[in-house]
Order: C-alpha cells, then structure tokens, then sequence
C-alpha cells in the first residue's frame, strides 16, 4: 500500500443540506457568483427557498447561465465580465458542465487571462498556480462526480476540436453539497446518461491501473448503490431514497476517479467529445457494453489470472447477488448485465448523434489508454468504435 489521496475538504451530503448553503456563504463573506444551467433550477422551489435565505442574510448575487459543456469561450466572457465584481465565493448549483463552469472560473477569474493558456496538452504549457475565488459545488444531476475532482472539463467541438481539463490540487470545491432534492427535477435521459457516467467511473477507476486500496473501497461502495439505485431512479425520478444512492455514487466517482483515473470508455469520451457535440454521458453511456466485452476479452486472452479479471467477477457478484459460483461466472454477467441495461434504456448508438465512420482515424489518434486495464491495439480501439457507430 503505497499512494496518495486527495479528497474533498468539506462534504455536507443529505435531504435538506442546501438550507446550510447562506450560512456557508457567510463564513467567506456576503457577495457571490451564482453559475447555474438551464431553468429547470430556476424555475423550482428550491431556488425560490434558496433565494429567499439569501436575502434574509444579505447575501448579493450576480448569475451566469451556462447551458452547454464549457468553452474557452464562456470562461474568458464570464472572467471579463465579472473580473471587477470581485465575489468572496463562487457557487455552481447544476450538472456536470455548470460546476466545470464555475470551478473554471473560479480559477481564472484571479488571473484573468484566457484559460487556454492552461489547459493540458493544449496551453503552451503554462501551469497554473492554484489561486483562486472560494468555490462551492451543488451537483443537481448524479453523473460526473466534478463537487469531488480537481479538474473542470473545456471543450472546443470541430475538426481541431478538443476536450481537455484545467488541473490543480486547489481546485477540488472548497464545500460540496450534496442534496439529493435538488436532483429530483433531473430528466428522464439526463438520469440514465448521467447514471450510466456514474457507473462507468465507478467501474473504469475500480479496474484503473492506477487504483488503490483506499479508492477500490470507495469504488465498490458506489457500485453497490449503482447495483441497487440506477434501475429504480430511472423507473421513478421521485424515488428519493433513489436519488440518494445515485447523488452518493455519483460523489464517490468523482473521488475514484480524481485519485485512480480512467479507462478507455474515457479515453473515447474526451477525443469523441472534442470531435462531435454529444453529451458527455451519453458517450460513456453508449461505449460502456463493447468497452468492458473487449477488454475483458483481451485480459482473458493474454493472462488469465490477470487481478483485474478478479475484480470484473467481483463487480459481477454485487450484480448478481451471489457469491457460489466461478469468477468468469460473474465476470461475464456483470458484462451481459451491462448490455441489458443498454437495451433498456435505449441507448442510441453515437451514429445518430452524427459520429462517422471517417473521423475514426482522428479519433484513434487523441484516445488514451493509459489507466484501462488491458491495454488496447489500434485495432481493438477501431472496433470498439465501429460497434458503436
Ligand atoms: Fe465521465
């Protein structure tokens, strides 16, 4: 055992946290930045409640709204915008891409300078120092885990697209708050896609040839509420107890994942997602079945006592709910397991969502493979694609 572990300094997770929001606020001071996404937060009663505590505290606010994954764009328009309104706290109340949003800006509104400077493999190399404006994430959606990780996500979509993170130790949210009400307005396919990104972190940081014992324990706790939560959140969206589980293990993806990294379902996720604008979870959602089937298959073929096959089993026997039978049992049913709930929930191949078969060579070209636990030829990789297609 030998590793290093990052996690979020202060995690409120529960029915109701969101009523400690303004006196969290206070603790930095009285003026904020509210990045929220489309309306449906805005248009509920938990906004109303929140706005009403706000004024009852003397809290002032200026909102952005941030409606698609974000841009270098956004971020530099947002820096320059509010560069002289100097907040003490920046707050993210949204999915995946509203607290990208806000940590971004939260990162770059000291410095204000193009974020592109500082976007790995994209900058010209600068790093950045870690200053930043006091940020607190509220996730609404269960998915990408980002109210844990120290990264936020920027995308340009196109032909010299990309899909790259701004990066610093400093930037995991100095608050997370986690309350499952604010999910329960969560869209039927945004559950499923953001479910299934759960999932897939939870599985690729599981099996990460980078993982540990501490994020393999924290991992299979959210695949347990994967287990017993994804199917029943996306049968009945009003199922708190549901919503729960899945903001749990949304949460304990982002911290797998921000500490054991990823695997290939990823490596397409951020080289597709840079190519053509299709929701991040939907990607991973799709990818998911072929993904695991030929990894899974390649591990078999060159070591069978590969750990990482033992770990395929174990997952399979949370799913199961059993233990009596052989690994490759339990190996192969957490794959067929997969595969039935791509059926299920109608996951669309990403061709429909205008991925073609002539960006593939693109797209293998900016793949990484580097944490999945087989490592995939060319070949391999172009199948995967190709299925999914
Ligand atoms: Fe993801």
């Amino acid at each position: 055992m030998n590793y290093k572990v990052l996690l979020p300094p202060n995690i409120e997770f529960g029915i109701g946290k969101r009523e400690l929001l303004a006196g969290k606020i206070l603790e930095f001071g009285n003026r904020i930045l509210l990045i929220t996404g489309e309306s449906s937060f805005l248009e509920s009663g938990n906004w109303d409640q929140i706005e009403k505590s706000f004024k009852t505290n003397q809290i002032v606010f200026e909102l952005i709204r941030v409606r698609k994954e974000p841009t270098p764009e956004i971020i530099n328009e947002a820096v320059r915008a509010f560069s002289g309104y100097d907040p003490d706290v920046i707050i993210a109340i949204g999915g995946g891409s509203v607290l990208d949003a806000g940590k971004a800006i939260s990162a770059m509104l000291p410095l204000k300078e193009p974020i592109i400077n500082y976007l790995e493999g994209v900058g010209d190399g600068r790093s950045h120092p870690g200053t930043k404006v006091p940020f607190f994430a509220l996730p609404t959606t269960s998915g990408t885990g980002s109210e844990a990780t120290k990264n936020s996500v920027i995308s340009r979509v196109g032909e010299n697209g990309f899909k790259r993170s701004l990066r610093h130790d400093n930037f995991i949210p100095d608050l997370a708050l986690i309350d499952p009400e604010l999910t329960l307005h969560c869209q039927e396919n945004i559950t499923i896609w953001s479910g299934m990104d759960a999932f897939t972190q939870l599985l690729e940081s599981y099996l990460s040839t980078s993982a540990n014992t501490l994020t393999d324990a924290i991992a299979l706790s959210g695949l347990e509420m994967i287990d017993k939560f994804l199917e029943r959140v996306v049968n009945d969206g009003t199922d708190l107890e549901a919503r729960s589980g899945m903001a749990y293990a949304a949460f304990c993806s982002g911290i797998t994942l921000a500490n054991a990294g990823l695997g290939i379902v990823h490596g397409f996720a951020s080289s597709i997602g840079g190519r053509v604008d299709i929701p991040h979870g939907l990607i991973c959602a799709s990818l998911m079945s072929v993904s695991n089937e030929i990894t899974l298959n390649k591990l078999l073929k060159e070591d069978p006592d590969d750990p990482a096959i033992l770990k395929y089993a174990g997952v399979g026997r949370i799913f199961h709910g059993s233990s009596d039978r052989d690994d490759m049992f339990y190996a192969e049913f957490l794959i067929n397991k997969i595969y039935d709930l791509t059926l299920k929930f109608r996951l669309p191949k990403l061709g429909e969502f205008g991925l073609e078969p002539d960006m593939i060579p693109g797209i293998l070209k900016n793949t990484s493979n580097k944490n999945n636990p087989a490592k995939l030829s060319e070949s391999e990789m172009k199948e995967i694609l190709i299925k999914t297609i």
